[in-house]
């Protein structure tokens, strides 16, 4: 694009481009031209009274790409609607998907296409208007991009097929699926209980650690995408995948070495017959959304409703905040 440029020898180059930025002449939007002996600023208008040591002409230069720390910077909205962005957003795979508060609504599709253009590799922007029902799938709004929300994501390794349109996965639990995979011992059995997709149940299957792993979960959708990719990691073999509620399956099933019990909101319910399916000496991961507030009694809370003196200990971790008041709380409860 033609514009008008002052232009310095390097050597003053810094000290020119200073003061022409703290004038407001310096153009953002088109590059600065380098060679050996000058540097020709872009200028909006020419300064006045001249620099010294700088010459002035016009030119062709080619467009500054813009360089922006977040896609927030994309947008142009009044500063009260500016506030109400974002800062995080969850990426699977190539999906992205954003939860927006309904006076960002008018605006949701311009959002959509900032986060686009801003995260690499982006294919298509969800809203994600929260989780919902017993398979807690998320309500999912296109906003921008094209194709299915089925994705391949990537996590501790490993390849994942997700659809969050019909079976739960988030992104945020990547380092929980780590932690209590590497936990696994030789010859364990594992319960997965409420399993999803599988990522607990798929990534403890990869290390090739435990004896058996059962995963279940109710939900047919989750329990499909888990055997495609126990298929395709090749574990098909290490996971007895069972699409039933879990009140059915425990009845029957004996007890686990560890029990992995991740249903934050409603699991307080299955919590006393899950804790009696733990084998002496075994391990369960119970996930639970818990009031900040309460947060430092809420372990011994639990293993005293439970049977104090069947367990030893009780560890808690804080998985990532859930809203302003309450985290995701991983608590690990170990069996005498
Ligand atoms: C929060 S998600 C857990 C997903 C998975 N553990 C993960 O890390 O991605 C809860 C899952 O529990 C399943 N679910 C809900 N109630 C259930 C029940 N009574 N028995 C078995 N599965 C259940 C839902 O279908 C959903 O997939």
């Amino acid at each position: 694009m033609r514009s008008w440029v002052v232009i310095a020898p390097p050597i003053r180059a810094e000290s020119v481009r200073r003061s022409l930025r703290s004038r407001g002449l310096l153009r953002r939007d088109l590059r600065a031209a380098r060679s050996k002996n000058e540097v020709a600023f872009p200028v909006y208008s020419l300064p006045e009274p001249p620099l010294e040591h700088t010459r002035v002409e016009e030119r062709d230069l080619p467009s500054e790409p813009p360089s922006v720390q977040s896609y927030r910077e994309l947008l142009h909205l009044s500063p009260d609607l500016q506030a109400l962005l974002p800062r995080a957003f969850d990426v699977v795979g190539d999906v992205v998907l954003v939860r927006l508060p309904s006076e960002l609504q008018p605006h949701a599709e311009h959002i959509g296409e900032a986060l686009l253009r801003f995260v690499p590799g982006t294919r298509k922007v969800g809203w994600d208007r929260g989780v919902h029902g017993e398979a807690r799938l998320r309500r999912l709004t296109p906003l921008a991009g094209t194709g299915p929300w089925r994705t391949e994501h990537r996590e501790n390794g490993i390849a994942l097929l997700v659809d969050p349109e019909v079976a739960y996965f988030s992104p945020r639990l990547a380092r929980e699926h780590a932690r209590v995979a590497s936990q696994v011992t030789a010859n364990e059995t594992v319960f997965d209980l409420c399993c999803g997709i599988g990522p607990f149940a798929v990534t403890i299957a990869h290390r090739k650690v435990a004896r058996r792993i059962f995963a279940v979960d109710s939900n047919p959708a989750a329990i499909a995408l888990l055997r495609e990719n126990a298929e395709r990691l090749g574990v098909a073999a290490h996971i007895d995948a069972r699409n039933e509620p879990l009140e059915r399956f425990l009845p029957t099933a004996g007890a686990a070495d560890r029990i992995i019990l991740n249903l934050p909101h409603e699991g307080i319910k299955y919590l006393p017959r899950v804790s009696a399916a733990v084998a002496p000496g075994g391990t369960l991961h119970y996930y639970e959304v818990t009031a900040r507030a309460d947060r430092s009694m809420r372990g011994t809370l639990l293993v005293n409703q439970l049977d104090r003196a069947r367990w030893a200990s009780v560890e808690e971790r804080r998985v990532h905040p859930y809203s302003p008041q309450a985290d995701l709380v991983a608590y690990t409860f170990h069996r005498r």
